[in-house]
């Protein structure tokens, strides 16, 4: 299709018409010209197709589907290929649906546990968001449909989402919530971008050119449209200058007839609209010419695939005296009302219609299993009679397992959390039964972390996340040994919320967020701190072990522009099959900047037999080991040593390697008369032409060489507390204390011939 000369043939009213949906969940049609519209859905872990009476929140109901497991379990697999699979099993059912677009994955950073929006997001740490982003966009799209990645950007609270301003840094958003969009949009090219509700450092996402055009389009290479987030529209005009192609859901013609005024007072130009309305056509007959509505929507196949998934996801937290797995010969208590109702997805826009589910209750079906009920959700309460049948069925079991998590209203899209805690009888049910069984496991179905006062007290720890329809079938698959648990945290547990970095400013204060913890986000933050957690980021245990040895990397010194390769050797030292996460963090040994110890710069997962050893290769480059750099705009890595670590978790990282980076870029450098030393002396070229004068005030101090030095002088004062006083001493006041006026001029023209 000749997309162009299709926009030749619009008119202004049809141009601006088409940069606004139709409703809910179509583009328009323009007949006269043969134009087709085009449907868009939720998302992002399964279709949420609505047919009429559409609504965004997931009130009405949508089409029966396939839930997969939410973001927050799926990044924790930490297995691209699994997410993969995943995107393309929803590519086909988009086929199928016949919708052009899926809406997502959602990858907005976790700063704080207690976002409304966490359980679809994937990762407090924005490498592991990008990579599997990456993954699952190109799991959909090869599938010839598209995604919209979201919510661009800093959309990381509920909170007056639709009014609030996320007031961060250059370099904090660069290095640490734009890298998720940026890796699936290098990696990937997803079709469409969402934009988000909110303001970015005082202005509209949806108006925000610096952010749509500059960066997403002109460095990062975003071919597609960009769509709004459902009603984020503030200034139609505005957006559309930014490079906000297509406003969602619909206008009602309020804002088309806007955008033809201003092109008509001149104050827009009809170029910017037809570019608008290029990049929505592209797309729309990209799905039109590949559209492939008779693939088969196998739903059964799609919910194993479901609970294969979901048990991929599962992170074994914890497991005193190998109590897990489950012996099938033993009789096991089920308790809680999620075993028998689990919670398995969230709130909001992100909500499927399952056309089945299957609990831990009715997957568990043929075993010795004696269910009690526990609490009940809706009553929001324990009473009397189910604390004392689930302690009677708890004494009566080898092994209580207590199924507990939070409640839909605990966590949802539109509002965030105002704690980290279960709720409180789910709390009071975990300690009864522990105490009438010191065999107690407890599985958590929630979209985020919660905070543990029984932690010490039950012997195994499995959190189940929100694993979508089939996560019963994946609870007792992973309960009783049939698979063995390899997901990992993609988040740390804090202790308690108020150990969160972020914990002092989210949620800001009227409509204005600061992001005043900077880069320090999850274990950027408590491993700078030193703080103990409950468990780390990239934790997660084996029904096996693993060993990591042998790191070793391809130099010990490379410049910027080069890569390096580590490779490591990982061997299954236990007697079961399993999966290790093989993680990998880098760290700047010293650095002006400030940074976190370690940030993750590799994964990969790989599967070994008992006795196996695999060796694993990362390659790493300069943005493994640069920061942003606000004086050029652009990454930088400090010339110095780095350590690579490896290992199972942001704390076990048992090889350790060291490397050394040479940059090859030259910050720019301006001295004047406030210069102070220490900046100059770090500069060889200004060090080598103030030496002179450096000399001459040691002297004054009392330094030089010994022999010259007089004993009163070197008592009073060594060299090195000379230097150490006289390192922030700027020029001027070096002439200040005594200097002269010829000495002044000679500075000046120091100062001249260096800058030039
Ligand atoms: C949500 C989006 C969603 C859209 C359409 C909005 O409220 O923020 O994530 O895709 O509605 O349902």
């Amino acid at each position: 299709m000749d997309i162009k000369a299709l926009i030749a043939q619009m008119t202004l009213e049809e141009k601006a018409g088409l940069c606004s949906g139709a409703d809910f969940w179509h583009t328009k049609a323009i007949e006269r010209l043969g134009i087709p519209a085009s449907m868009v859905s939720d998302g992002p872990h399964g279709l949420r197709k609505q047919d009429d009476k559409a609504d965004h929140l997931g009130v009405n109901d949508s089409i029966k589907a396939v839930c997969f497991p939410a973001g927050c379990a799926t990044s924790a697999s930490f297995d691209k290929e699994l997410i993969g699979k995943v995107g393309q099993a929803i590519g086909d059912s988009c086929q199928h649906e016949k919708l052009s677009v899926v809406l997502g994955p959602a990858v907005n950073i976790k700063r704080s546990p207690l976002c409304g929006r966490n359980f679809e997001y994937l990762s407090e740490d924005p490498y592991l968001a990008g990579k599997m982003a990456a993954a699952y966009i190109n799991g959909v799209q090869s599938r010839n449909v598209g995604t919209s990645i979201k919510h661009f950007a800093l959309n990381n609270q509920e909170h007056r989402r639709m009014s609030s301003s996320s007031d961060a840094d250059e370099r904090t958003i660069r290095e640490i919530y734009f890298p998720a969009f940026e890796t699936a949009v290098k990696e990937a090219q997803p079709w469409t971008v969402m934009c988000s509700y909110n303001v970015i450092n005082g202005v509209y996402a949806n108006e925000n050119k610096w952010l749509l055009n500059d960066v997403l389009r002109d460095e990062w290479g975003f071919k597609g449209y960009v769509m709004s987030d459902w009603g984020a529209v503030s200034d139609r005009v505005k957006g559309i200058i930014a490079g906000m192609d297509l406003e969602m859901p619909s206008s009602n013609g309020i804002n088309d007839e806007k955008i033809v005024a201003a092109v008509k007072e001149g104050k827009l130009d009809e170029k910017l609209v037809d570019q608008a309305c290029e990049r929505i056509l592209n797309i729309v007959y990209r799905y039109v010419e590949n559209a492939k509505p008779d693939t088969p929507w196998d739903m059964e196949a799609q919910h194993q695939l479901a609970a294969q998934c979901a048990a991929e996801c599962m992170v074994l937290l914890k497991n005193e005296e190998d109590i897990l797995p489950l012996n099938k010969q033993d009789t096991i208590a089920f308790i809680g009302e999620f075993a028998k109702t689990p919670r398995y997805q969230g709130g909001g826009s992100s909500h499927i219609n399952s056309f089945k589910t299957t609990s831990a209750l009715e997957a568990a079906e043929g075993l010795n299993i004696c269910f009690a009920e526990g609490y009940s959700v809706a009553a929001d309460c324990s009473t009397e009679e189910q604390l004392a049948e689930a302690v009677k069925a708890a004494k009566a079991a080898k092994v209580a397992v207590v199924f507990a998590g939070l409640p839909d209203s605990y966590e949802s899209e539109g509002y965030d959390r105002t704690h980290m805690h279960l709720p409180a009888y789910m709390d009071k049910l975990i300690e009864a039964v522990a105490e009438a069984n010191p065999n107690t496991v407890v599985v958590l179905y929630n979209g985020s972390p919660v905070e543990m006062p029984w932690v010490g007290k039950v012997k195994g720890i499995l959190e189940g996340y929100l694993g979508g329809q089939a996560v019963g079938i994946a609870t007792v698959n992973v309960l009783f040994g049939d698979v063995n648990p390899s997901g990992h945290l993609a988040e740390t547990f804090p202790l308690k919320l108020s150990d969160n970095p972020s914990y002092l400013y989210f949620g800001g204060e009227g409509n204005r967020t600061e992001y005043r913890e900077g880069v320090f986000v999850g274990y950027r933050y408590y491993d700078k701190k030193e703080m103990d957690v409950l468990f780390p980021f990239g934790h997660g245990l084996s029904y096996t072990t693993f060993e990591y040895s042998d790191l070793k990397l391809s130099a010990s010194e490379i410049k910027d522009t080069d890569t390096v390769t580590a490779t490591v050797k990982v061997t299954n030292t236990g007697k079961r099959a399993g999966k290790a996460v093989a993680q990998l963090y880098v760290g700047d040994v010293e650095s002006t900047a400030i940074r976190p110890v370690r940030e993750l710069k590799g994964f990969e997962k790989v599967e070994l037999q008992p006795g196996e050893t695999k060796e694993i290769t990362f390659t790493l480059d300069k943005r493994s080991f640069a920061t942003w750099n606000e004086q050029i705009h652009d990454w930088y890595v400090e010339t110095g040593d780095f350590t690579v670590e490896v290992g199972s978790s942001s704390r076990d990282l048992p090889c350790k390697a060291c490397l050394k980076v040479n940059s090859t870029v030259e910050l720019p450098r301006h001295y004047d008369m406030n210069s102070i030393f220490l900046d100059i002396m770090s500069d060889p070229k200004a060090a080598a032409a103030f030496k002179p004068m450096i000399d001459q005030i040691m002297q004054a101090f009392g330094g030089g060489s010994n022999e010259e030095k007089s004993e009163a002088a070197t008592e009073a004062i060594s060299d090195e507390m000379g230097m150490a006083m006289m390192k922030y001493m700027p020029l001027r006041g070096t002439l200040s204390f005594g200097g002269s006026k010829e000495a002044a001029l000679q500075v000046e023209a120091l100062l001249k011939s260096l800058n030039d």
